[in-house]
């Protein structure tokens, strides 16, 4: 049975990733710095499911994680390094200590998780990285939370590359605007947020949790057995246009 690690578990996109997995058959080492959560998540499948409470940015953080599900269920074979913070500023509005919380938890930890799981993988294994909209196309006032998740897609790309030859595929799912404690204050308060991402929006709404547990799952199984080194969007076709609404078909002229 496989075992897969992943990373900010209690709660939003990590809590539909690692429900799904579960669902899928695969044992889940889950992580995260919410322990009340996590044991929920526990309480669902005792068997298949064991928890670790860390700081993913704390220097022993990957290896205690990878040395945890060697020991509960004696293998590892994917890592889903979904934990990450959001909601950054503008680069003029950045001071020193938000740029290095943002490299440190959503580039750095990424890095370090990424190279215990290799180190831990046997004839084959699986990365699935969450990176963003964000990594592929600015949007106003993504600081340093744009570049970290270029960061990302650059880190998997790369891990594709070496790590191909070794049977390791390497993924990235960069979601749209999902409802999650990340962004549900945005979503209900902030119209300026509303009319930038879910009016232009394609597919109008905001997407679900699950919208991008079924990304990984797909990625995460044999039926994506040929994929590597991809960028799986699932935005509802935000990055495609990204055009107003109110643009509507009567301002589009074909000659
Ligand atoms: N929600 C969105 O619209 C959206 C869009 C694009 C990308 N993402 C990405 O998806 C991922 C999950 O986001 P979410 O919306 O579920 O966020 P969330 O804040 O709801 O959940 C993040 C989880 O990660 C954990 N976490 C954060 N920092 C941690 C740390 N230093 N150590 C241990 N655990 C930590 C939190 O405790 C939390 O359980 C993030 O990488 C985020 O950047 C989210």
């Amino acid at each position: 049975m496989r075992t897969t690690l992943v990373t900010g578990a209690a709660r939003g996109i990590g809590r539909a990733i690692a429900e799904r997995l579960l669902e899928d058959g695969h044992n889940i080492l889950a992580s995260d710095m919410l322990s009340d959560a996590l044991d929920s998540l526990r309480d669902t499948y005792p068997d298949r499911v064991e928890v670790i409470r860390q700081d993913i940015t704390e220097a022993d953080a990957p290896d205690a994680a990878v040395t945890l599900a060697m020991e509960r269920f004696g293998r590892l074979d994917g890592l889903v390094n979904n934990a990450g913070v959001g909601h950054s500023r503008p680069v003029h509005e950045v001071d020193d200590e938000m740029l290095d919380r943002f490299l440190a938890v959503n580039v750095r930890a990424q890095f370090r998780f990424a190279r215990s799981a290799l180190n831990a993988f046997g004839a084959g294994g699986n990365i699935i990285n969450i990176a963003s909209i964000f990594g592929l196309r600015s949007s106003v006032g993504s600081g340093p939370y744009a570049m970290s998740k270029a960061a990302i897609v650059g880190l998997t790309r790369q891990l594709a590359t070496d790590y191909g030859p070794r049977g390791i595929r390497a993924n990235a799912v960069a979601p749209g605007l999902i409802e999650t404690p990340m962004t549900a204050d945005r979503i209900q308060n902030d119209r300026e947020f509303r009319r930038i991402m879910v009016d232009t929006t394609p597919f109008p709404r905001v997407g679900t949790p699950n919208d991008i547990a079924n990304a990984v799952a797909f990625l995460a199984s044999d039926q994506a057995a040929f994929v590597s080194g991809h960028v799986l969007v699932v935005d509802g076709g935000w990055l495609a246009g990204n055009n107003p609404r109110d643009t509507g078909a009567e301002n589009i002229h074909v000659s």
